[in-house]
């Protein structure tokens, strides 16, 4: 039996890295699933090749007009919404004297706000259809503690764990369970990024931060998109009905909470 048969899921951020490999695994586990992202016509390629069961949808969290059309395209398409993974997001670093208030904002409209406001719309969705539901936020070992070079982004992961203690004590009346995964460091596009502001701050070779990083891991290497979809798949089955405003670190052991 599949464990999410007949379910249907809003993927922000899904048309590449861990989003992406979280609608690969919801499909497979027979859900029909929205790509929805910034990245319109990377969203259709990544459609495409997950086939049936996966729709493409434009939408940039960090605007509420367009979350608005993202959720109610989300609903024309799949004609429901079951689970929602709040997975887009945005990274930077600077040391704290280099940090501009243009960097902070749009950091906390994505992170944050995105994260919220796309909870929001989807739990008034939910509440009127009256069977619950199940929402994922995507928090990191980052918002677990401080880094020197990452406060923004740092800062909003933790405001992610904290909205998802908040949301989840609220909503779990209506029966929609909303906790987080904490991903520790994860090989892809993202990390390419987080790479090169590691390089310029840290003087390091391109690639030296990455490979640090993924020798630090306890288990002995950096994430893959794919150690995470096991806990994304769990925490949107019924099995995971009882658990209610948590935040789940999959990282190979680089932090323990
Ligand atoms: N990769 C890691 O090491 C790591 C570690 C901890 C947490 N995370 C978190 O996991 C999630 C996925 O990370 P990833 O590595 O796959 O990132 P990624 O950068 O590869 O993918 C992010 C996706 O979000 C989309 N996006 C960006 N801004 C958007 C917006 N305003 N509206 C809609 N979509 C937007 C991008 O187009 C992209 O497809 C993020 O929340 C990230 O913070 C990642």
């Amino acid at each position: 039996m599949k464990r999410l048969a007949g379910k249907t899921a809003l993927i922000t951020g899904a048309a590449r890295g861990i989003g992406l490999a979280f609608a690969q695994a919801y499909v497979r586990e027979g859900a029909r699933v929205a790509i929805a992202d910034i990245n319109l016509e990377r969203a259709q390629q990544a459609a495409r090749e997950i086939g049936a069961g996966a729709v493409a949808i434009e939408m940039d969290v960090s605007r509420q007009d367009s979350i608005e059309s993202g959720v109610a395209q989300t609903l024309a398409a799949l004609g429901q919404i079951d689970i929602l993974i709040n997975n887009a997001a945005l990274f930077s670093a600077a040391p704290i004297v280099e940090i501009t208030r243009q960097d902070y904002q749009r950091l906390f409209d994505i992170n944050v706000a995105g994260t919220l406001f796309t909870l929001q719309a989807v739990a008034k969705h939910m509440i009127e259809r009256g069977q619950g539901g199940k929402i994922i936020n995507m928090a990191s070992q980052a918002g677990r503690r401080g880094e020197a070079l990452v406060a923004t982004y740092c800062a909003t992961k933790a405001a992610v764990i904290s909205l998802t203690q908040s949301a989840g004590l609220n909503l779990i009346q209506h029966g929609i369970n909303v906790n987080a995964i904490a991903p520790g460091v994860v090989d892809g596009e993202h990390w390419d990024g987080v790479d090169a502001f590691f390089a310029k701050y840290e003087g390091k070779a391109p690639g030296q931060k990455k490979q640090e990083v993924g020798q630090a891991v306890p288990y002995g290497r950096m994430g893959r998109a794919e150690d995470l979809t096991g806990m994304a798949v769990f925490l949107a089955s019924n099995e995971a009905d009882y658990i209610v405003a948590q935040t789940y670190n999959v990282d190979g052991g680089n932090w323990m909470s």
